[in-house]
């Protein structure tokens, strides 16, 4: 068993790790051009990693998870660059990045977040309570739909 855990990135090696990461999955994979990969909001957003504690082979930081929290005001963060290393897929990784997201997203006073999702990842943030809104645009030649997510407590609940 390999355990994985969620954090803020705060060295320069997990955030290069990350940065590296996001460079195999957006444009080594989806063929996103380099020079929009990584952008002004990457100098303020506050940067997640997913790891497993044993490390990697090739990477000691164990990175196989990242992603961006940027403040927009009024209490609304957008997440972006959610990406999993493609070997770590489809055994939760990507869902446990997420909730921790929302868990510090939370705690830091953010009321709602927002993203921008691939269209074909539209199931896994719906899975997490996003709700779709507005219509498909593109983004680096790739569809994307607006999500959202309150994260107040519902009183119904
Ligand atoms: C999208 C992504 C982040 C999902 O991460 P992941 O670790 O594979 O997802 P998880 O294993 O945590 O999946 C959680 C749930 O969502 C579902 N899910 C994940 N990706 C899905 C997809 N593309 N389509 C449908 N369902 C999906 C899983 O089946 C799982 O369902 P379950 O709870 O019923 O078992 C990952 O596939 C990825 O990095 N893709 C490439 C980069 C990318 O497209 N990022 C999104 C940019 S908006």
């Amino acid at each position: 068993m390999n355990p994985v855990e969620t954090a803020i990135v705060t060295t320069p090696e997990e955030r290069a790790a990350c940065f590296m990461l996001r460079m195999l999955v957006f444009v080594e994979e989806q063929n996103v051009p380099p020079e929009e990969e990584l952008d002004a909001y990457d100098v303020t957003a506050l940067h997640f990693l997913a790891r497993v504690t044993s490390g990697l082979p090739d990477d000691p930081t164990g990175v196989i998870g990242t992603a961006r929290l940027v403040e927009k005001g009024e209490g609304i963060g957008k997440v972006g660059r959610v990406a999993i290393a493609a070997e770590q897929r489809g055994k939760g990784v990507g869902a446990q990045l997420m909730r921790f997201i929302e868990q510090i997203a939370h705690e830091r006073g953010f009321s709602h977040l927002v993203l921008d999702a691939q269209v074909d990842a539209i199931p896994f943030y719906e899975k997490l309570g996003y709700i779709a809104e507005g219509d498909i645009f593109l983004d680096a030649g790739i569809e994307h739909r607006t999500m959202s997510k309150s994260l107040a407590p519902r009183s119904e609940a």
